[in-house]
């Protein structure tokens, strides 16, 4: 039996080929240049299919993939109760915070909140027990204050520089983000041999990684 893992292009790729290659396994061609979606390894039984960062929890709820990589802020929006979330990789660290403008006036009535993580929003704001108005946006939240589009804004945050370079400011951390390493639930039983030492290795890579 083989596996298939499910990645997305950019930071998650580049930051978790490092953490596979202890594991043997290596890409045969760079997925950055390529137009395909699924990449054949070092590892006969491993295969890597490159898809949206949102689609991976999807792709491994429903076992289109045995495994995935995806951020903390992608799960806690579709909801991860159907995949296991055996490790942490500590890879693509940011914060899920509301932000809004620097010289924001006193909020007054329903806030108006733009993101991309409106379930996410919404749970923030019901502990709250703030009741709110979601505006779902698709990319460039931090344009929608800016353009009267909405109050704030809930989006990742890493070092600041969108926040600042939009006159925008952190107002309320949410949480703190890394990307996990996940599970379809089935793949786990059934290969469980093959999967268990896979989970072995990354850990022990993550913890080399991180001294
Ligand atoms: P999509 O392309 O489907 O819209 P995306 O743009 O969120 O997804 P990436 O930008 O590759 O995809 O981000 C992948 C993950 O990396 C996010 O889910 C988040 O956990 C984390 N992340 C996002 N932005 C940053 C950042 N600026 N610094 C560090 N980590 C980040
Ligand atoms: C992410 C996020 C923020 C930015 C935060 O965008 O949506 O806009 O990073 O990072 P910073 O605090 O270091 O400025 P990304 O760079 O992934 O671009 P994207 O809009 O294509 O996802």
């Amino acid at each position: 039996m083989s596996l298939t893992l499910a990645l997305s292009k950019g930071r998650i790729l580049q930051d978790t080929l490092p953490l596979l290659a202890t594991a043997g396994i290596k890409l045969l061609e760079d997925p950055e240049r390529s137009r395909k979606l699924i990449f054949p390894t070092t590892r006969d039984d491993v295969r890597i299919v490159i898809i949206r960062a949102t689609d991976v929890p999807t792709y491994v709820e429903n076992g289109a993939a045995d495994l995935g990589v995806a951020g903390k802020d992608v799960l806690m929006e579709h909801g991860a109760d159907g995949v296991y979330e055996p490790l942490d990789l500590c890879i693509a660290r940011c914060r899920l915070m509301v932000a809004g403008p620097v010289d924001e006036r006193a909020l007054q009535g329903r806030l108006r909140i733009a993101t991309k993580f409106v379930n996410i929003a919404r749970a923030w704001y019901a502990s709250k027990g703030q009741q709110v108005d979601l505006i779902k946006l698709y990319g460039s939240m931090e344009l929608a204050p800016l353009m009267g589009l909405a109050d704030r804004i809930v989006d990742v945050v890493d070092t600041g520089k969108t926040l600042t370079e939009n006159g925008l400011e952190p107002k309320e951390l949410i949480a703190t983000i890394s990307s996990r390493l996940i599970i379809n639930k089935a793949s786990m039983r059934r290969q469980h041999a093959s999967i268990q030492p896979l989970i072995d290795q990354l850990e022990a890579a993550v913890a080399m990684s991180g001294e």
